[in-house]
């Protein structure tokens, strides 16, 4: 299969929206940009389409797809029991970064939701695949477009790495603005519990729901989480990776000592810029300001497809806090590094 590039980065040519509409009204693959990383589209109300996601993506069939709506009101088709509250809150956060998990109506097929009685719903912010979604006449079930186990895409280049002639067509709506998945919130229970932490953080979203929980099952090994997706192997490149959390002098002092101690293998560190000049190395990423993350969420998964570029065979990370944005800039962290975390 050839995959074709469709390309709106200036969002122009909606003759080719067209084009692209008619290969999922036909059940094929068409990979979307959204705000967070690249999803891997499919008609959600089709299960063969869905089918062949997972099978694209290496998928294990038992994690559950995300629906991609460009209208609110496609919420009462999908979904049954959403408190009016909740839905005056969704009013306001979307289109956004924002998954919510919401009792699935009957014509959702189980390809979607992994047999589960609840499914996945966002919308995104951005405007070309909003309009796209609006054409197509139907959910689209979206995963992130990167083979299972890779980090997840964020720039066409990155969808093509993995999925070239696997999927029929990508759009290219340029780079992903945040780089990392949306917020992942149950909306099932009494009250509002995050899965899997995003760009909007707990203490973002209290400002609409008053309390929100953290799944525990996120960060004890000896839960299970609720989100399917948790417990993968993820965000992994080729290389190892190391990540170490400390003040300025100790992480300067241990990323120094395993310069010196691993001569014979390629190192590549992705660090802040404050720690300029501080090594004698190549392979460098500086991932901005380590005051304001959001740079850093924005080229983490890219910067990982970098290092293997690069034929790096170990990427040493320098950590953060797990508070605020953080805690998710450390969820995608722990897993690429398969939870090989150091405090220095
Ligand atoms: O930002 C994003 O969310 C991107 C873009 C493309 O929208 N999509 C994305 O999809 O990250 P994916 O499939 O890589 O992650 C979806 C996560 C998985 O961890 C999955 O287990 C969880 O959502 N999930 C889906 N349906 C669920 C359900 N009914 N209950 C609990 N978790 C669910
Ligand atoms: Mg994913």
């Amino acid at each position: 299969m050839k995959t074709k590039i469709f390309d709106f980065r200036n969002n122009q040519n909606y003759e080719n929206l067209r084009e692209a509409t008619e290969i999922i009204k036909n059940g094929g693959l068409v990979a979307i940009p959204t705000e967070t990383v690249y999803g891997l589209g499919g008609d959600g109300l089709n299960g063969e389409s869905c089918r062949k996601i997972f099978e694209a993506k290496n998928r294990p069939m038992d994690n559950p797809l995300i629906l991609h709506i460009s209208d609110i009101s496609e919420l009462k088709r999908l979904t049954r029991d959403v408190k009016d509250s909740d839905l005056e809150i969704l009013n306001k956060l979307w289109p956004g970064p924002l998954t919510v998990i919401l009792k699935k109506s009957k014509i959702i097929p189980n390809e979607v939701t992994a047999g589960l009685d609840t499914v996945a719903i966002r919308m995104p912010n951005k405007e070309i695949t909003r309009e796209f979604i609006k054409l197509c006449e139907t959910p689209i079930a979206a995963p992130s477009a990167n083979l299972s186990t890779k980090p997840s895409p964020t720039s066409t280049k990155s969808v093509l790495e993995d999925m070239d002639g696997r999927i029929d067509a990508v759009i290219d709506g340029g780079d992903c603005e945040i780089g990392i998945e949306s917020t992942v919130l149950d909306l099932t229970e009494e009250y509002p519990k995050i899965l899997r932490p995003g760009y909007y953080t707990k203490e973002k979203l209290e400002k609409f729901w008053k309390i929100v929980y953290i799944d525990e099952g996120l960060n004890n090994i000896n839960l299970t989480p609720k989100s399917p997706g948790q417990k993968y192997k993820h965000y992994a490149p080729n290389a190892e990776v190391q990540v170490l959390i400390g003040d300025d002098e100790n992480f300067r002092k241990a990323v120094k000592k395993i310069l010196s101690k691993n001569q014979d293998k390629k190192i590549g560190l992705m660090i802040f810029e404050n720690d300029k000049g501080k090594f004698e190395n190549e392979n460098i990423i500086y991932m901005g300001n380590q005051n304001d993350l959001s740079y850093m969420g924005k080229i983490l998964f890219d910067s990982l497809r970098k290092m293997d570029e690069n034929s790096v065979e170990l990427v040493v990370i320098r950590g953060v806090e797990e508070k605020g944005y953080g805690l998710s800039i450390m969820n995608r962290l722990k897993k690429s590094a398969s939870q090989n975390v150091r405090r220095v």
